[in-house]
């Protein structure tokens, strides 16, 4: 008998309707959730992640620049986020004599802590539903054009109202593709100094090769604090400003989890596209991912072979590199994962069975054949597009070209020292026959700029017209720059505009203004607003399901458990990593592997103070939330909602996952909070800091 519950349990718990974890859940609805949160182990309740007028968890989580997570983890706004979200704060330091990326970096006191002009944090204040104000006097028999202005206009009437007399800023965020309309009040803090990073061995362990990776070893953190005027309130940078006192910053637990426990992650997601059709799935699987990841294959190629041959080209692209190599490697990934889902087929399937319900609903009969139009019309404007950005914008000359005619003739000095300390003309016209010359290949006709097609036809060949204007250019290295800029002021003027370059530039984007991008944002809206009927159609259809809104960039909850997964056949990933795994890959040779010095030591003499567990460091886990990009940094907390690991990547097998989540394989990454805190004190020689964070006992 005791065995039948045993095993009965045992299939309970496996029952797919408990793993599904997917799903990012707006903070102020997370009442629906606490129920099936509460089962799985979550110990607070709904006010302790989102209140308005308490002190809630949601205060100590912060957009970190507008494109990453950060969490406050002292009561002096000591601020967590990753390596790679602080990258260009600690690049930005570093120079020959203080070089932070490669050896890291530690205020030893609040004198020392860095000031950084352009970066900023943003707090939600408060978020509010106001679809009925948004849709006000929206007929539904507008045309698109009018539709649209229409709510333009009563969203900025919204937040015109919500900010007036404060010192907010506001956003409306629509959800559900125009059915839902949410209100965002944040409030932005600008004096955000540089704390400390680890060493770039430390901090980007593994590099490319490990990058969506498991098992996983990177310690991809590093440690801001927000600073405000005395009065607590948002300040530009003065060495008046004392450090910021958060409503709420949160506990740390050294505890760590063990695999089944319950977490949940609180951050910024950028973008999912969970709902969207299959003729949208069709174009990225078999358009779209396979010539982005071909254009980007020749770029790394060729910046990879003349990395190889000098270490200052090296330096200068491992940014670059790195930049271009995360989304390919990404999109790989996506590609595998929705061919082994069956993605579109499953799309195509769900689209068949809406049509056989919308057949008896005439409100929405004629929406997916519609659509299935639209996109059809679509497609090549979208693949001239692609084009563009990955063919054409992969050449720096002619982008940079561009910026610098529109730039005020006072800025072009230093956008010139910016461009060319990290430049190379080699990489930059091997590149440009590359991926032109597949712009000239793939691209049709009527999306091809006549001045590129004329060059091409006088100079003889793509690789020939590339040599030309890489020739004849003024901007194509700093000493022919220098020249140009001593030249009188008509000159200047006059040989900018004559540039082949500047000429080229403008080629290229006269027709992606003027041919591509218009008709692809009509159609684009055309399709949205058919969405937007569809989804309401979805859920009239189904109206027991649990629908949950993409991504937009705004605050989340996802939950889920610390849990490994099967990537093969016969292999089993499980979910925690030691500093033993850092042993194993160190390897001077290998520059994504060459861990510091100091390191090495630590280990040989075993010397983790009280960051020992069973005799190592623990040092990455996975676990089963839902996550996206802009989720990096974010907060990873167990039930108490204690912090204990930070988010920085997903698996490769997950990133289909902004499209259909695989509860069976999708697995966030996160750094442990132990890996992080052992680092700070034993790598950085900053245990101080430590003295301001709370500890969970
Ligand atoms: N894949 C992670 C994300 O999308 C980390 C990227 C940074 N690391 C790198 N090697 N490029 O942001
Ligand atoms: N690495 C990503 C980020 O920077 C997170 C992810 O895509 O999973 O936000």
């Amino acid at each position: 008998m005791k065995k039948l519950v045993l095993l009965l349990l045992a299939a309970l718990l496996s029952a797919p309707q408990l793993r599904a974890d997917k799903g990012m859940w707006l903070p102020s609805l997370i009442g629906s959730r606490i129920k099936d949160m509460k089962a799985k182990g979550f110990r607070l309740t709904a006010e302790d992640i989102y209140s308005v007028n308490e002190a809630s968890l949601k205060d100590a989580v912060v957009l970190f620049n507008g494109g990453c997570t950060g969490e406050l983890i002292s009561d002096e706004g000591l601020l967590l986020t990753n390596h790679h979200c602080g990258y260009s704060a600690i690049q930005s330091h570093s120079s020959v004599e203080h070089d932070y990326l490669t050896h890291g970096f530690w205020a030893m006191n609040r004198q020392e802590e860095l000031p950084n002009p352009k970066l900023y944090v943003s707090f939600l204040v408060r978020m509010d539903d106001v679809t009925d104000r948004v849709l006000k006097g929206v007929k539904d028999d507008l045309p698109v054009g009018k539709r649209d202005e229409k709510i333009r206009s009563n969203i900025d009437g919204v937040i015109a109202e919500a900010t007036r007399g404060t010192r907010y800023k506001a956003d409306v965020e629509s959800f559900f593709y125009g059915n839902q309309y949410f209100l965002f009040v944040y409030e932005n803090f600008t004096d955000v100094r540089l704390v400390g990073a680890p060493p770039s061995s430390v901090g980007k362990f593994g590099g490319d090769t490990d990058n969506w990776m498991w098992p996983r070893h990177t310690g991809d953190f590093s440690l801001f604090r927000i600073y405000a005027d005395s009065e607590n309130r948002p300040a530009d940078y003065s060495p008046d400003n004392v450090p910021y006192r958060p409503r709420r910053s949160l506990a740390i637990s050294t505890e760590g989890l063990k695999e089944g426990d319950f977490t949940f992650i609180y951050g910024f997601p950028g973008t999912t596209k969970q709902y969207i059709l299959s003729d949208e799935v069709d174009y990225i699987l078999n358009r779209s991912n396979p010539h982005k990841i071909g254009l980007r294959t020749m770029r790394l190629d060729i910046m990879g072979e003349e990395q190889a041959k000098s270490v200052a080209t090296r330096i200068q692209y491992a940014s670059k590199h790195a930049g271009v190599a995360n989304a390919w490697k990404k999109w790989q990934g996506e590609s595998k994962g929705l061919a082994r889902l069956g993605t579109l087929e499953n799309k195509r399937e769900a689209e068949r069975r809406f049509q056989q319900w919308a057949d008896a609903h005439p409100a929405y009969a004629d929406v997916l054949p519609q659509m299935h139009g639209l996109y059809a019309e679509l497609a090549p404007y979208a693949f001239a597009r692609d084009y563009y950005a990955e063919a054409y914008g992969a050449v720096e000359l002619t982008r940079f070209a561009s910026r610098l005619v529109r730039a005020g003739a006072g800025q072009r000095e230093a956008m010139a020292r910016e461009f060319y300390k990290d430049y190379s003309p080699v990489i930059d016209a091997r590149i440009a026959k590359k991926t032109w010359g597949e712009y000239l290949r793939n691209v049709p006709q009527e999306f091809l700029p006549e001045a590129f097609a004329q060059a091409v036809a006088v100079a003889g060949g793509v690789d020939a017209a590339v040599e030309k204007l890489f020739a004849e250019s003024r901007l194509t290295d700093s000493v022919r720059f220098a020249a140009w800029l001593s030249l009188d002021e008509a000159s200047r003027q006059a040989a900018l505009e004559a540039d082949p370059a500047v000429a080229m530039a403008a080629a290229f984007d006269g027709v992606y203004l003027e041919r591509i991008a218009g008709p692809y944002r009509d159609l684009n809206a055309r399709i949205a607003a058919l969405y937007r009927v569809y989804m309401r159609g979805l859920m009239e259809m189904e109206p027991d399901a649990v629908f949950y809104p993409d991504a937009n960039l705004t605050l989340r909850v996802s939950y889920g458990r610390m849990e490994g997964y099967k990537p093969l056949d016969g292999v089993y990933y499980t979910p925690q990593t030691t500093l033993e795994g850092i042993m194993e890959k160190d390897n001077p040779d290998i520059y994504d592997y060459d861990i510091p010095q100091r390191l090495r030591d630590l280990y040989a003499g075993k010397d983790y103070g009280r960051w020992a567990v069973d005799g190592t460091v623990p040092v990455a886990f996975l676990a089963t939330n839902h996550t996206t990009g802009g989720n990096s940094g974010s907060p990873v907390l167990n039930g108490r909602g204690e912090l204990v690991g930070l988010n920085f990547d997903r698996t490769w097998e997950s990133t289909m996952s902004d499209i259909e989540f695989d509860p069976a394989k999708c697995r966030n990454i996160a750094v442990d909070i132990r890996y992080v805190l052992f680092l700070i004190d034993k790598v950085g020689g900053a245990g101080y800091l430590l003295d301001e964070m709370r500890f969970a006992r």
